[in-house]
């Protein structure tokens, strides 16, 4: 099973055209993250991301290409933590549920929708269960400030009091009080407007790997997607606003319970 997924990995490697070295470079920043059951887990089919490419394969994905551009010439002498930055991108969509048709990753308020607050719960579960990436605090900086502006321009849910229905509020409680510190300091950078924070990442590595975030969801996804299904790729489209996706599973459903909640 594991292997299927490891081959899985390889074959983005290839798309992406890693040579021999970078290959083993890469496997060896993600191994600890990848073997991880929880990461493992989100390589399922009944994981997916956007339509029906998984969690999984979206991050992989996300972690090559920033890899790949931290490789880049202008790069190399700039100062620029490769591993942090793949390590951001391992980290940056580590949300609890599974987000399209499924009635309990829903919320009481728009204004804490998955797209606004999914970077805070992918956090909070990255220093759960790697506390080890978080040691070294001026790392954990880099990592914090990285996962959760990595959806600039589109923004966060700023941590300002009101209730955030996070789907692992329990782990939140866990986090060591400096991590949460820097969290909330983080959620509440830049423009602040009503509940929301709209700021780029502090650091490159961050910078980096929203980069890579947008190329591979809006363009190599996109471009996959189409081929593969034609015109319906625009229903995963709609769904980022509705969370409903005419593609999967359970659709009928979810279009029910969200008639009822009106
Ligand atoms: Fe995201
Ligand atoms: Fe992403």
């Amino acid at each position: 099973m594991c292997e299927k997924k490891m081959s899985e990995v390889n074959n983005i490697l290839r798309k992406y055209n890693f040579n021999q070295l970078e290959t083993v470079n890469f496997w060896n920043i993600i191994n600890p993250i990848f073997f991880n059951g929880n990461f493992l887990r989100r390589m399922e089919k009944d994981f997916p991301h956007h339509d029906d490419v998984s969690l999984g394969h979206h991050i992989v994905s996300d972690a090559a290409v920033t890899y790949k551009i931290c490789q880049k010439n202008k790069y190399v002498n700039a100062d620029i933590d490769k591993n942090v930055a793949v390590i951001i991108a391992m980290m940056h969509d580590l949300y609890t549920l599974p987000w399209q048709n499924n009635p309990e990753n829903f919320q009481e308020y728009s204004f804490n929708g998955h797209g606004y607050r999914h970077p805070l719960e992918a956090i909070v579960n990255a220093i759960n269960w790697f506390p080890e990436y978080f040691e070294d605090r001026k790392k954990a900086e880099k990592i914090i400030d990285g996962v959760i502006h990595h959806m600039f321009p589109f923004p966060v849910r700023a941590i300002d009091g009101i209730t955030l229905e996070l789907k692992n509020a329990e782990n939140y409680d866990k986090i060591p009080e400096d991590l949460k510190q820097m969290i909330i300091e983080s959620s509440n950078r830049g423009l602040i407007v009503k509940h929301f924070s709209l700021c780029p990442s502090k650091y490159k590595e961050g910078r980096i790997m929203s980069f890579a975030d947008k190329k591979v969801a809006i363009v190599d996804d996109t471009i996959e997607s189409l081929r593969k299904n034609g015109l319906k790729t625009f229903r995963g489209i709609i769904a980022l606003k509705t969370g409903a996706n005419k593609n999967l599973d359970g659709y009928e459903e979810i279009q029910k319970f969200r008639h009822n909640k009106k």
